[in-house]
């Protein structure tokens, strides 16, 4: 029942494609896109993920700003917090990225991928005391 067939109409060769020919369930099958909600320092984006794609790639098509530089997991300027849903860190092993931090919910955007929609926050570098300089308990920091 599939292919093409030729026919005659008035003498001319003509030809159709078969007429009642049944779709593929797959052909029905959208790709879903994920919606993820990223909180910069005071700032707030949401946009749309595509399945399988990268958070950071995703983030750059729509002109989102997002802190990057390398793009391959090495200088952690793209570390964000998941604060909410399922953010696949991939090729953890290649990353700058720690057994611990990924426990605690941490990803390199430039290399994850997102599962469902999700809500993630940048993380902010603690700064440094310098030497000698008094905490707020009284201490001295050594
Ligand atoms: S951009 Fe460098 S680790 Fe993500």
């Amino acid at each position: 029942m599939t292919g093409m067939r030729k026919r005659s109409v008035n003498g001319i060769m003509s030809h159709s494609f078969h007429a009642l020919r049944p779709k593929s369930p797959l052909s029905r099958v959208k790709t879903m896109n994920n919606s993820i909600k990223v909180l910069n320092e005071g700032n707030e984006h949401v946009f749309e993920v595509e399945d399988k794609e990268l958070i950071l790639d995703a983030a750059i098509r729509q002109q989102v700003p997002i802190p990057y530089t390398c793009r391959n997991g090495t200088c952690r300027t793209c570390l964000y917090q998941v604060v909410e849903g399922t953010v696949i860190q991939e090729d953890a092993d290649i990353c700058m990225i720690s057994e611990q931090e990924l426990e605690a919910g941490r990803r390199l955007l430039c290399m994850s991928t997102l599962q469902g929609d999700a809500v993630i926050e940048k993380v902010v570098r603690k700064r440094r005391r310098p030497e000698g300089e008094v905490t707020n308990l009284g201490a001295t920091a050594i």
